[in-house]
């Protein structure tokens, strides 16, 4: 059975948001005809999305939903109308996939076709699927594992890796999670690089780097590592980053051999401690490491500094059950998420306070107002799963002050990715704005995207209906910047 036949066939037997992992291998460009309600029009600029957009290359199925090549979407809002289009991003390990028809590479949860003679050494392929993002007049493509690769925001044809002037080498990779301040226009990120081979084993270090708002240059900080961390996220303030490493181990000997992948490797590990590494971004330092009780955090929404302390909201689980059907979407599993909490850092003391958002309900892909980056946010977006659909099938408008909740189902058969906010032109709040999602419907195996009300998520005020679908992805970027090809 080939891949889609398998996708097809889970669908049947149990949900169907299955066939919303199917490929869309069409590039599409033109303006959306198809408009429920009408589109503000103070609503402009460009909503990009990543996320892989096959999970098969030819008949073989990559054995991760992290190994799809990335396929960015793009829908510009203009004068109350909507464009669309969609383009892969040609990386060496989508030309070769494409071209051989078949998986050639490795992945973080694939391997090659033919055992360990085939993947003994073998590096793991990037396949720049994991986000996008606007900063210094550049649009890049991210995947944790490799370089940015560049794009051009009107055609969203690739132009290459980007190594921010010198600061990248070829060799290094950066995060999918990079964070611009609003006022600053720095953008942070960071990397995690294996470094050399010492007596307990592979050594590696984690690379902050501080990269200037035109994108030409960055600073950089190594902090050195005591085994191969599970990071995948940080949290960013105006003056500071923070860092929690996961009770999550990473075993590198098999996927070195070649006779595993890393994703089978990962386990959590209930005795070891989260490692928080908070860095001073003025000096660029280390100012404080600290430990807190087990868990695992894969994003973080907002932080801010208020007095003494650093304050960051996440999603914390103590299980690696979250992630069981990530390695598989062929199976019928059911996607779950995390427990949002709230840290309170004292910098000075090293006091630490955890504290989960009782009234939150378990969700993921968590959004704020960009323009509000490390600044005290009152509200925090994100996507959850209800009703047993399966998938996540409702938005979350969640207040961290004073834990009021709203959570609205997309409707029967739907099932959304990560939502973001876009703000009005004329704000009252720093919530005043809406809510851009795209809404995949099993049932006409078509995807809409959602124009709602960020405060109000139940109000929705139109939707752009493609006459195609677009397959589930992880992040996008809202720029109020318009382009068109
Ligand atoms: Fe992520």
């Amino acid at each position: 059975m080939n891949a889609e036949a398998k996708l097809l066939d889970v669908a049947q037997r149990r949900c169907d948001f299955h066939r919303g992992f199917l490929a869309l291998q069409e590039e599409h460009c033109g303006w959306v005809n198809n408009i429920r309600g009408a589109i503000p029009a103070d609503l402009a600029g460009t909503l990009f999305r990543n996320g892989p957009g096959a999970m098969n290359a030819g008949a073989e199925a990559y054995g991760h939903w992290f190994d799809g090549p990335g396929m960015i979407s793009a829908v510009t809002f203009h004068e109350g109308r909507a464009h669309f289009k969609n383009r892969y991003v040609r990386t060496p390990k989508f030309l070769s996939d494409r071209k051989l028809g078949r998986v050639s590479n490795r992945g973080f949860g694939t391997q090659i076709r033919g055992g360990i003679f085939s993947n003994l050494l073998k590096p793991l392929a990037n396949p720049a699927n994991t986000s996008v993002s606007w900063h210094g007049d550049k649009l890049c493509a991210f995947y944790e594992g490799g370089q940015p690769y560049r794009l051009d925001p009107h055609t969203l044809e690739t132009e290459g890796p980007e190594f921010y002037g010198e600061t990248l080498k070829p060799w290094t990779t950066i995060s999918a999670h990079g964070k611009t301040h609003p006022t600053s226009g720095r953008q942070v990120n960071f990397g995690v690089n294996l470094t050399g081979i010492g007596w307990r084993g592979v050594t590696c270090a984690l690379d902050v780097h501080d990269i200037a708002p035109d994108g030409g240059s960055a600073r950089s900080l190594r902090i050195p590592l005591r085994s191969f961390p599970f990071l995948h996220d940080f949290a960013l303030t105006e003056t500071h980053a923070l860092f929690l490493v996961s009770s999550v181990d990473f075993g590198l000997t098999g996927p070195l051999l070649g006779t595993a992948t890393l994703s089978e490797t990962l386990k959590y590990d209930p005795r070891c401690p989260m490692r928080g590494i908070l860095v001073d971004l003025r000096e660029l330092k280390v100012a404080r490491e600290f430990e807190l009780p087990p868990g695992i955090v894969v994003h973080f929404a907002n932080a801010f500094d208020r007095g003494d302390e650093f304050v960051a909201d996440f999603f914390h689980t103590e299980s690696t059950e979250g992630f069981a059907w990530l390695d598989n979407v062929f199976a019928a599993k059911q996607a779950t998420g995390s427990q949002l909490y709230r840290l309170r850092l004292n910098r000075l003391t090293g006091r630490t306070a955890m504290t989960p958002f009782d009234t939150a309900p378990i969700g993921e892909f968590p959004a704020w107002n960009t323009q509000q980056t490390g600044l005290p946010t009152e509200h925090c977006f994100f996507v959850g799963e209800h009703s047993g659909e399966g998938f996540f099938n409702s938005l979350v408008t969640f207040n961290t002050e004073t834990g009021a909740c709203q959570q609205v189902d997309v409707g029967d058969h739907r099932y959304t990715s990560e939502a973001l906010f876009a703000p009005k032109s004329r704000p009252t709040s720093a919530a005043d704005g809406y809510l851009l999602a795209f809404i995949y419907d099993a049932l006409s195996h078509r995807t809409e995207v959602q124009i709602r009300d960020a405060q109000s998520p139940d109000i929705e005020y139109a939707a752009a209906l493609l006459d195609h679908h677009v397959p589930f992805g992880f992040h996008g970027h809202f720029t109020p910047e318009t382009f068109l090809a």
